[in-house]
């Protein structure tokens, strides 16, 4: 069964497709995108080895013809050197601003692939299909697209939407197994954040998403398509709301600047790790009950998933670095720490103005020094 969720943005407004055999359908799916048979399809190595054959056959058959621009996998991807290739080599197929950019792969590739195809002469349109489950999820919904800067993650970046995204729960087969934790962190945060029926139903169905159960995982990944899909609605550009959707990122991004990007951390298990300290620290604001904070961790934990300091590799960090990143990120105004607090499971809320001290003596309190 293929479900249609619509991202309602007026003249950009788009669906998302969740379902089985979507890839094998693109060329159906992407046609009326298409003004010439052609598309640029940006991916990693990795994703391109795996499932490239059967994009391209699939495209072929409608007519479409794919130039690949493969990549290396991994976030060192996302930077300027790597948005200098991929731009390069759209301007060497001489792609014309009525041409497509496919972007095929995890979030990484739709982050990078979508802000190409954001400043290519001057904006280019854009499909995405997510082949991880965090991108099926949250990176390939909402036009966040970025790359990252030496001095911090996402830092240059466009809001830029994508015309069409086929999330497609065959390819999430081949997907590793941490990977596919990782992207379950995400999963959670929607629950955490808004909607405590669907955090219970992950409680009872966990196992079954994360063992890719046909009917579990596509029930997970239509929930959060859908919550998310009327959140960018209400707030396409974070001025408000949107930013719920950062549960777990200020504990977590500070742990993946620590943790230096790489492999060592990757970033569903920093937000794990970051909405379990989100939810302790309410707690500790008495804010949530414990009781709350307990069963938050409880559900990453049944994950496999980090759900403190102590078990993230790093450990012990130092608690003064961890709230200087936080200080330094994006999302930080004038000094002062915003965070997605909980009242309770599946009602978070943005507190501005946090107190910095308060932050650190809870770190300290949870292992830093
Ligand atoms: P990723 O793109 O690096 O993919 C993870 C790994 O899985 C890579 O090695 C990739 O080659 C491999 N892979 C991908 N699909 C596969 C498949 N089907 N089978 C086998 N291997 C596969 O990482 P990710 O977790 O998808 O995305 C993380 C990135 O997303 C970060 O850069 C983060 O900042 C960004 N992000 C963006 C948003 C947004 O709103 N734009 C939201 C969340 C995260
Ligand atoms: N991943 C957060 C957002 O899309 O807003």
């Amino acid at each position: 069964m293929t479900r249609a969720i619509t991202v309602g943005l007026g003249p950009r407004s788009y669906k998302v497709l969740v379902g089985e055999g979507l890839i094998a359908r693109a060329g159906e799916l992407m046609g009326p995108l298409l003004k010439r048979g052609r598309t640029a399809v940006v991916s990693d190595e990795t994703v391109w080895s795996l499932h490239g054959a059967k994009l391209t056959e699939a495209l072929a058959r409608a007519g479409v013809t794919v130039s690949p621009i493969v990549v290396a996998p991994g976030e060192q991807t996302k930077s300027f050197e790597g948005l200098a290739d991929v731009t390069d080599r759209l301007l060497a197929l001489e792609l014309d601003r009525g041409d497509l950019v496919t972007a095929f792969g995890g979030g990484v590739v739709g982050d990078l692939a979508g802000f190409a195809a954001a400043v290519y002469k001057r904006g280019i349109d854009f499909v995405q299909i997510p082949t991880t489950l965090l991108a099926q999820v949250d990176s390939s919904v909402g036009g966040k697209t970025a790359f990252d800067s030496s001095r911090g993650k996402n830092l240059i970046g466009a809001f830029h939407q994508p015309r069409l995204v086929l999330a497609d729960l065959d390819v999430l087969a081949t997907l590793p197994e941490r990977e596919m934790r990782a992207g379950y962190a995400e999963v959670v945060k929607y629950g955490l954040l808004g909607d405590f029926r669907f955090f219970e139903w992950l409680e009872a169905n966990g196992a079954g998403v994360l063992a890719r159960e046909p009917e579990a995982l596509s029930e997970a990944v239509a929930r959060c398509i859908r919550m998310k899909a009327e959140i960018v609605t209400e707030d396409e550009t974070e001025q408000g709301r949107r930013a719920l959707l950062n549960l777990g990122h200020t504990f977590g991004h500070a742990l993946e600047a620590e943790t230096g990007y790489g492999g060592a951390l990757l970033h569903g298990e920093a937000v794990a790790a970051g909405q379990a300290l989100a939810f302790r620290f309410s707690a500790a604001q008495g804010l949530c009950t414990a009781l709350d904070a307990r069963r938050a961790a409880a559900s990453l934990a049944a994950a496999g998933l980090p759900t403190g300091l102590s078990e993230v590799p790093g450990h012990p960090f130092d608690a003064a670095r961890l709230v200087r990143h936080m200080t330094q990120d994006k999302k930080a105004q004038a000094g002062a720490l915003t965070f997605i607090l909980a009242r309770s499971l599946g009602d978070a809320f943005i507190a501005k103005n946090v107190d910095v001290r308060a932050v650190r003596e809870f770190l300290q309190a949870e292992g830093a020094t």
